[in-house]
């Protein structure tokens, strides 16, 4: 693993002379946060040795190196997922990666159907903790100890310190920013409405198919994290109408914008 590692980063290191200690992981529909990046350096990750390939519709499969808020970023345009087929390992491949690259932060993204019956479409929600329902785990096998330790701890896996400066970004950008957990699945079926009923018991706010691994890994490695759900639309089964993925792509792309206005503010700030 290490090994990869070093391949792609030597190869990334050839392409790019920005050392950004900033990481963006862009969800579903999310994609268009990456326009607004200045003096764009863009890496397939086909061209990358040893990068897993993302299959996923509206996920481009990029790295994109540049500017944002005044800070060096690097992006992920385009994420990998268990529900592809991909190990858990491949899938938390790009945060190891960032972290060798030189990442401190890592923000993530998600397109996520709302459990909370209080939230609306196209409402954001920080991610104050998660819940892992995928069965499996990352970090399962031979511990990286280079990484991080093998029982590492997930109190402040949302690191508390970035949740502040969001809250006050979100006030002055004017953007009324929810709160809650996320419920993290394999999909890639959308939820049954006796399911999403049981999730709201166990204390989750939204659902969604990603995130769960890249930040079980991201705090492993020590990196600190800050994570938003885009509200694309309400769970199953709390209104009576069928739910489709073009759906969740659409809305995806409609509200990405005040999501990307807040993440700029953010990043400008940490
Ligand atoms: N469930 C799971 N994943 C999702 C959803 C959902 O309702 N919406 C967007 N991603």
């Amino acid at each position: 693993m290490l090994e990869l590692i070093k391949a792609a980063k030597g190869y990334i290191e050839t392409k790019t002379a920005l050392r950004p200690q900033i990481g963006i992981i862009l969800g579903s529909g999310l994609n268009r946060l990456a326009e607004a990046i200045e003096d764009a350096v863009f890496l397939d990750y086909c061209d990358i040795p040893a990068f897993p390939l993302s299959t996923a519709p509206g996920h481009k499969g990029r790295l994109v190196f540049g500017k944002l808020g005044g800070k060096e970023i690097v992006c992920m345009q385009g994420r990998l997922h268990f529900y592809e087929g991909h190990k858990a390992e491949d899938i938390v491949f790009p945060i190891r990666l960032l972290r060798e690259l030189g990442v401190k932060t890592l923000i993530v993204t998600n397109a996520a159907g709302g459990i909370n019956e209080g939230f609306d479409v196209g409402d954001i929600m920080m991610i104050t903790d998660h819940i892992n329902m995928t069965g499996t785990n990352p970090l399962i096998g031979k511990n990286l100890d280079c990484f991080g330790p093998r029982f590492n701890d997930m109190t402040f896996a949302y690191t508390p310190r970035l949740q502040e400066i969001a809250r006050a970004a979100a006030d002055n950008v004017g953007i009324t920013l929810r709160e809650g957990v996320y419920i993290g699945v394999t999909g890639p079926c959308f939820e049954t409405p006796a399911e999403i009923r049981a999730y709201r018991t166990l204390g989750a706010d939204a659902v969604g198919m990603s995130t769960v691994f890249e930040v079980i890994t991201a705090a492993h490695c020590g990196l600190e994290v800050l994570g938003f759900s885009l509200i694309t639309n309400k769970a199953a089964g709390i209104i009576r109408k069928p739910l489709s993925g073009e759906e969740v792509n659409e809305i995806g792309r409609k509200s990405s914008e005040v999501l990307g206005n807040l993440i700029k503010q953010i990043v400008g700030e940490i």
